[in-house]
């Protein structure tokens, strides 16, 4: 809604070594040079890259992000990090509950409320991601799964600033399909009047990202939706020149 100030965030999922790096440069510059973008910027690279990302992303306008954590601060848990580990990398937030996560890691709605409530602990902002299957879909029930995911995701105490809402319909990620404009503005009316009604007036500007193959070529036409309030972008934050692209939509 209006006021709300976007956010354009790049999941680089497991991909990225040191070299990709170089792409950060070119964002900063692109994003210094043109037209004043009225968003803001992250990336969320692999746990390897974070620290490395946020010192090169000093002084710039892109900050950094983790793609997951454990719900607790410490302990014995082999190959996990925690939201106070990615925060005292440097980063900002952390995606908690992303569909990969979810359908890969068997991740249930309790488990990502636990990280979400970590990420808070930690004083990060959690993107808490949803979205429904194509076979939910298909079978009408993209609204209840949605409302449920977030019902059972979300923490009790949630506001703009330590929550995100990401909407990544699972069959548009990573497949060059998207929704119709309706259909993002039918959810994300939903995903509003979800926030407000549990979380009364501090649901009304928790920005509400779209996810699932932004382009350059259709971020203009789903930024535009009603209570579409920035994307989270998955192939298309690899590269440069696409994600400056889809920043593209915010600047005037
Ligand atoms: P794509 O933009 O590659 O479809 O990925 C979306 C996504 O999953 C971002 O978290």
């Amino acid at each position: 809604m209006a006021g709300i100030r976007a956010l354009v965030a790049g999941n680089w999922k497991m991909y990225g070594v040191s070299d990709s790096l170089a792409m950060l440069d070119e964002l900063a510059s692109g994003l210094a040079s043109g037209p004043t973008a009225a968003c803001d910027v992250m990336l969320c690279p692999p746990s390897t890259l974070v620290a490395a990302a946020v010192a090169r992303t000093k002084d710039t306008q892109v900050s950094v992000g983790g793609q997951d954590c454990h719900a607790d601060v410490s302990g014995a848990h082999t190959g996990d990090i925690s939201a106070e580990m990615l925060a005292d990398a440097g980063a900002i937030a952390i995606i908690v509950g992303h569909s990969e996560r979810r359908a890969e890691h068997g991740e249930t709605d309790p488990q990502v409320r636990a990280k979400a409530e970590a990420a808070h602990r930690a004083g990060l902002t959690a993107i808490v991601c949803v979205g429904e299957t194509e076979a939910e879909r298909r079978a009408g029930q993209a609204v209840k799964v949605v409302s449920d995911q977030l019902d059972g995701s979300l923490p009790d105490a949630i506001n703009a600033g330590n929550t995100v809402v990401a909407y990544e319909p699972v069959w548009a990620i990573g497949s060059g399909l998207t929704p119709t404009p309706e259909d993002v503005a039918e959810i994300h009316t939903v995903i509003r009047d979800n926030l407000i009604a549990r979380y009364g007036d501090s649901g009304v500007d928790v920005r509400l990202l779209y996810g699932g193959s932004v382009k350059p070529a259709n971020a203009v036409e789903l930024m535009a939706v009603a209570n579409v309030n920035g994307a989270l972008v998955g192939g298309a934050s690899l590269k440069a020149e696409d994600f400056l692209g889809i920043i593209a939509a915010f600047r005037s």
